[in-house]
């Protein structure tokens, strides 16, 4: 599912930049561009980033940090 329109970014790659490292919207956007333009992405790349930390490292507590 394209997530990021003005960058034609999927909610998979987004998941990827977290599996690869990406801590925050910050790094997401220097590394994939979303969330940079009009930013009519950034709550639902905000919500991907905090499920695909969970899902990573196991908890909220962890996943807010
Ligand atoms: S939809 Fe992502 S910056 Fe515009």
């Amino acid at each position: 599912m394209v997530v990021c329109h003005c960058h034609a970014v999927s909610d998979r790659e987004i998941r990827a930049q977290v599996a690869n490292g990406a801590l925050d919207a910050e790094q997401l956007a220097e590394r994939c561009g979303v969330g940079d333009r009009c930013g009519g992405c950034a709550s639902v790349v905000e919500a991907i980033l905090v499920e695909e930390k969970v899902n990573l490292h196991g908890s909220l507590a962890t996943a807010a940090a």
